[in-house]
C-alpha cells in the first residue's frame, strides 16, 4: 500500500467569489514510503495548498487523500489522528512559537498526543537532538534565540510526534548559506536516523539536489513531472518553460561539457561535480 494517494483532488480558494482560485487542478499523486522526496515549483504553483491536504489542513473541493490507505477526510477524529502521523512544519515556522521555555515548545505536539510525562521527555530530548538543539537551551525563552535556532525549535516541535511523514514548507526560506546547508543536513540526518519518509517543498533546484532522492513538480495546480533527480533534471528545457532552472553546478558542467570537457552528465551537486573534475584532472594527468 502506498504512503499516500491523492486522486482527482481539486481545491477552490474563495469559490462563488470574485477572486475564486482554482489553486488545485485535479491533481494525482503517489507517494511511497521512505527516502526523502522534494516537491519542487514556481511561487504560487499550489504547493503548500497541496500539503495542506495530506494532514487534512484544508478539505478537497472534490476529489480524495488517502494515507496508508485510509481517507484523511473520512471523519473528524481521523483528520485529528492524521495530523500526528502526517507532521506538516509550516513555511517560516519561527513565528508559531508560543510557549514560556524551549522545552515547552518542543512538547506541545506529544503532550496534545496524551503521552506521558516520562513518554513526552524523551520525545523531547530525541527531537531536540536531530536538529541540534541542546539541553542547555531547554529551559530559555524561545524568542530569545536566533531566527535560525528558532526554526530548528519549531521542526523540533513537529519531529516530536513521530510522524510518520514529515513535510517541511520551505525548511531553509530565507537563511544565509550557512544555516541552509545546515537544516539540509539536519533533514538528511533525521531521515537517515528516524527512518521515517521526509516531504519538503522547495523553489530551489539546488536543496532538491542536495537532498532530495524523488523530486515531484508542480505547475500551475497540476503535477508536471515525478521521478528520480537525475530524471526530472534531464528535463531542463521543460523545467525553464514552468520558471525553474536546474541547479547552477549542473549549468557549469554541462557547460564544461559543451565546451569539449569529457565530464558526466548528471551532475547535481558541488561535491559531484568536486569529484568528477577531480577525476578528470587526475586522469588527464595520467595520460
Ligand atoms: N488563502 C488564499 N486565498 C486565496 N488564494 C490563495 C490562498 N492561498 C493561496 N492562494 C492562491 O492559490 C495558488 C496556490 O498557492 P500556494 O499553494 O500557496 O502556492 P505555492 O506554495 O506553490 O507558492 C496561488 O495562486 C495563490 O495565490
Ligand atoms: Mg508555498
Amino acid at each position: 500500500m502506498s504512503l499516500v494517494e491523492v486522486k482527482d483532488l481539486v481545491y477552490i480558494y474563495g469559490e462563488n467569489t470574485p477572486f475564486c482560485k482554482t489553486a488545485l487542478d485535479h491533481v494525482f499523486l503517489t507517494l511511497e514510503k521512505g527516502g526523502i522526496k522534494a516537491i519542487i515549483g514556481h511561487t504560487g504553483s499550489g504547493k503548500s495548498t497541496l500539503i495542506q491536504h495530506l494532514n487534512a489542513l484544508l478539505t478537497p473541493n472534490s476529489g480524495t487523500v488517502y494515507f496508508e490507505g485510509q481517507n484523511v477526510n473520512e471523519s473528524k477524529e481521523v483528520s485529528y489522528q492524521i495530523r500526528f502521523r502526517v507532521g506538516l512544519c509550516f513555511q517560516y515556522p519561527e513565528y508559531q512559537l508560543f510557549e514560556n521555555t524551549v522545552y515547552q515548545d518542543i512538547a506541545f505536539g506529544p503532550k496534545n498526543m496524551g503521552l506521558n510525562e516520562q513518554q513526552i521527555d524523551a520525545a523531547v530530548q530525541k527531537a531536540a537532538s536531530y536538529v541540534g538543539i541542546t539541553p542547555d537551551l531547554f529551559q530559555q525563552s524561545p524568542f530569545d534565540l536566533s531566527g535560525g535556532q528558532k526554526r530548528r525549535i519549531a521542526m523540533a516541535g513537529v519531529m516530536a510526534m513521530d510522524p510518520d511523514l514529515l513535510i517541511l514548507d520551505e525548511p531553509t526560506a530565507g537563511l544565509d548559506p550557512r544555516g541552509r546547508n545546515q537544516i539540509l543536513s539536519f533533514i538528511r540526518d533525521y531521515k537517515e536516523r528516524s527512518g521515517k519518509t521526509v516531504l519538503i517543498v522547495s523553489h530551489s533546484m539546488d536543496d532538491v539536489a542536495e537532498c532530495a532522492d524523488e523530486v515531484i513538480v508542480v505547475n500551475d495546480g497540476k503535477i508536471a513531472m515525478q521521478g528520480s533527480v537525475r530524471e526530472v533534471f534531464s528535463r531542463s528545457e521543460e523545467l525553464s518553460k514552468m520558471g525553474l532552472t536546474v541547479p547552477e553546478t549542473t549549468r557549469i558542467i554541462e557547460r564544461l561539457r559543451a565546451e569539449g570537457y569529457d565530464l558526466p552528465a548528471g551532475i547535481f551537486t558541488v561535491e559531484q561535480a568536486a569529484q568528477a573534475i577531480y577525476h578528470f584532472l587526475k586522469g588527464g594527468g595520467a595520460d
